[in-house]
């Protein structure tokens, strides 16, 4: 580790950026206003599923105050009425033929004001003819069930794709063979990641330059630039993307939506700035959904081994695929579907439906849906524990990866870096006080109190990706990092990456300190800005790290090297004899002669050696190896009230390894808020639609997140397994606990009526459920 003069790895820093937004001093895009700018409100649908007959916008283009109206059919004038999305699919931009889903975009009011623009939308006439919707995945594929693409050439139903992994016949072997065998039915609700700030732009399109720049909600700036360039035809070069401060994203700021592409196409047309923001019941009802899967999963076991699994995943896709996954692994569940268990055959299978809902599919807070896949085999353990008789703990310990299994190849082919689950494990009962507190447990019951222990053991995987494997809409998911090293010794360095309150500028200046040996008050670090950073593929399911904090060490030792040769020109000796320890470099056996990394920076700009290139500055594009497989245990213990069915987390334990942490503080901190997430998606949150297609939650009244009042108090852990193909061992965290941690709540839900012979209850947990599985036992008071 550097030295603590400069706060290298493993320092808690206080985090640089706060010092701006704890005064309310972030730069958000509605905080950008330009000369001139207008604004733009979107018209959406109420029906999920209705013919447009016709649109009358006269009396909202009379309103004094109202620049444009745009309908679908203005946008297919340019070739802009369909956008392609994330997954190859088409979306409608504003609809032209049909809505879709409620909520879906259908006009949008271009106005001197906001206010100006919400009344006129009023003013427009649609005239719909209602058709019947699709509400779920099964209702889409049966027989004669309305068909919702009925523009795409070919589609005769409402089936999207159909994918497979891992071996069948080894599968069917094991199951045959197999002393017991352990099924569980289950579905990982429909939830919304609901960032603080929710979507939206300014879009600039300068008339006398023709340079188009977007200050825009985005989690991957450059990416969307280039489809920007490709969709919309504008050169690469006049589309400049900028992510200012982002207040959250989580997924939801992956795709792109209507409203940014309707803005730029008016910003266009008009030639002045539009801006256009969303509302939360807009951001709710038709931006990026998370999960809709609905699982069924079997677990093979001899001997008290797991011998196989078998999976069938049926996902609900709403009106248009748009999820975000890499054009290989469209079913990224195939990851680590098989969890932290050895088994050595698994089947897979996953089938998507169009339905009459929002696209979406994001990853919220995960990477290509692995959460689903987690949650299903950490509720399946815990099933077979049960079945078995065995408890939960030891199952999975007699059927974890162990260490020198490692780097392990998984029955669906993917090969996990490193681990030691056994090691997590230990330091979460132990913490927890595990053995007692299921003798605690055993006592209530004996008084007729309902406590449940649960545990989940789950392996994450980030850091995508190998760019021969992964890419999204066909660009490889490398990432880099720019360096700039000042004549007096302060540093700039650019990602590709994009921050959206992980703390960036922060941790990626640590890693310039620990390997160049800069102070990290010293490093400045950009994001966001396609002008002035390199290219990159952003920032979500945890890549920032495994990619670009990997590129920021490799160009950090890249200029190390240089000032290597520096050092020893100004110490006139070889560089073979130079000793380097952060932020020095010393003559071996002569530690008082030496140059510090600012002499070195200095001498780059104004004392020279013979032919060697001016200045301390460098870019590395970092291709990674293998993704980054960070895992840990999480314990959960409740009490269940038997007079209402309220649960609560009376302690949440959690142990997590990601390998070296940068910044201790920072990774803590990424830790609480995934296990706040997983807490509400395992109580409270909920999309639903009624079976008109009505979004049932679309308000924070309805979809409920939950406050610090109900949120649990957290006790963390580590264990430290470094990622071996990582040039400072780290793994990415920002996900992990909102993957790993929901099966735990469930888990210990299910612990404390599992006596009673309680197998599952469904996410949310939500009172009544539980009341009603209460009633059904006879344990209702
Ligand atoms: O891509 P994203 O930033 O969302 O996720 P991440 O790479 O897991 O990082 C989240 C935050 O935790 C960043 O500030 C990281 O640099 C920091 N982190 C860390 O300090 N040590 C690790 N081993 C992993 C992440």
């Amino acid at each position: 580790m550097a030295s603590t003069e400069v706060r290298g790895l493993g320092h808690s820093v206080e985090r640089k950026e706060d010092a701006r937004f704890i005064r309310g001093k972030g730069n958000y895009f509605d905080d950008i206003v330009l000369p001139g700018m207008l604004h733009m409100e979107l018209l959406r649908s109420p029906y999920a599923h209705a013919r447009i007959k016709s649109i009358d916008t006269s009396a909202a283009a009379a309103l004094p105050g109202v620049v444009a109206v745009v309908t679908g059919e203005l946008m297919a004038q340019h070739n802009l009425a369909w956008m392609p999305t994330l997954s190859g699919d088409t979306q409608a931009v504003l609809a032209t033929d049909k809505v879709r889903f409620q909520g879906q975009e259908v006009a949008a009011v271009v106005a001197e004001s906001p206010y100006i623009a919400k009344d006129a939308l009023e003013l427009i006439e649609v005239d719909y003819d209602p058709l019947p919707p699709v509400t779920g995945p099964q209702q889409a594929l049966a027989a004669g069930a309305p068909l919702i693409r009925d523009e795409k050439e070919g589609q005769t139903d409402n089936h999207v794709y159909h994918w497979e992994a891992g071996d069948k016949e080894a599968t069917d072997k094991a199951f045959a063979e197999a002393d017991k065998v352990v099924e569980l039915d289950t579905f990982y609700p429909r939830c919304h990641p609901s960032p603080l700030e929710c979507c939206g732009c300014v879009a600039d399109v300068n008339p006398a330059t023709g340079k188009a720049t977007i200050y825009m909600t985005s989690q991957a700036p450059h990416a969307h630039r280039t489809l920007f360039a490709l969709v919309a035809g504008l050169p690469e070069e006049k589309i400049r993307i900028i992510s200012p401060d982002i207040g959250g994203g989580f997924g939801n700021k992956v795709p792109i939506y209507p409203g940014y592409v309707v803005a730029t196409a008016a910003s266009l047309l008009i030639g002045r700035p539009v801006k256009w923001v969303e509302d939360r019941t807009g951001n709710l009802i038709s931006t990026g959904f998370a999960r809709d899967y609905h699982m069924h999963g079997e677990l093979a076991v001899k001997d008290g081994k797991f011998t196989g699994l078998r999976v069938k995943m049926l996902s609900d896709q709403g009106a248009f695929y748009a999820d975000a996954q890499p054009t290989k692994f469209r079913a990224g569940l195939f990851h680590i579907v098989t969890g932290s268990y050895d088994i050595p055959a698994a089947f897979v299978e996953t089938d998507g439906a169009y339905t009459n809902k929002a696209p979406g599919g994001v990853a919220y807070r995960c990477s290509f849906r692995v959460t689903e896949a987690s949650y299903l085999i950490e509720r399946l353990v815990q099933t077979a524990a049960y079945e078995l008789g065995v408890d939960p703990a030891e199952l999975r310990k007699a059927n974890f990866i162990k260490p020198d299994q490692f780097p392990y190849e998984s029955a669906t082919g993917f090969v996990y870096d490193s681990g030691d689950y056994d090691a997590a494990m230990d330091l979460c009962l132990e913490k927890l006080g595990y053995a007692e507190l299921r003798a605690e447990q055993a006592a209530a019951r004996e008084e007729g109190r309902l406590l449940g222990i649960g545990l989940a053991s789950f392996t994450e995987v980030v850091g995508a990706g190998p760019r021969h494997t992964y890419d999204i809409a066909g660009l490889k998911m490398f990432d880099s990092a720019e360096l700039r090293v000042h004549p007096t010794g302060k540093a700039i360095l650019k990602l590709g990456v994009r921050s959206q309150g992980q703390g960036h500028e922060t941790t990626f200046a640590q890693i310039v300190a620990e390997e160049l040996g800069i102070p990290y008050e010293d490093v400045e670090v950009q994001e966001g800005d396609t002008d002035n950073t390199p290219y990159g593929l952003g920032t979500y399911a945890s890549r920032s790290t495994p990619v670009a904090g990997a590129a920021t060490a490799v160009i950090s030792r890249q200029l190390r090297a240089k000032a290597q040769k520096l050092a020893a020109h100004l110490l006139e000796c070889s560089e073979d004899d130079l000793e380097w320890k952060a932020p020095r470099f010393t003559v071996k056996g002569a530690p008082d002669r030496g140059v510090s990394i600012q002499d070195c920076a200095f001498a780059a700009y104004t004392n020279l050696p013979d032919g060697m290139e001016a200045g301390l500055e460098g870019v590395h594009y970092y291709d990674p190896p293998n993704m980054t497989f960070p895992f840990g245990t999480y314990a959960v213990l409740v009490e269940i009230d038997r007079g209402t069915g309220q649960w609560k987390p009376l302690r949440v334990v959690a142990v997590d390894d990601c390998g070296v942490r940068i910044n201790p503080m920072i990774v803590e901190g990424q830790i609480h808020g995934g296990l706040t997430e997983g807490f509400a998606i395992a109580a409270m949150e909920l999309i639903t639609f009624d079976e008109d297609g009505n979004c049932i939650g679309s308000n924070f009244m309805d979809y409920l997140i939950p406050t610090a009042w109900e949120t649990p108090s957290f006790e963390l852990g580590e264990t430290v397994t470094p990622s071996p193909h990582h040039p400072i061992g780290a793994k990415g965290v920002g996900e992990s606990a909102t993957v790993g941690s929901p099966a735990a709540y469930v888990n210990a839900i299910v612990d404390a009526l599992a006596h009673a012979g309680v197998r599952n209850l469904e996410m949310p947990v939500t009172p009544d459920k539980v009341w009603a599985a209460l009633s059904e036992v006879g344990l209702a008071q």
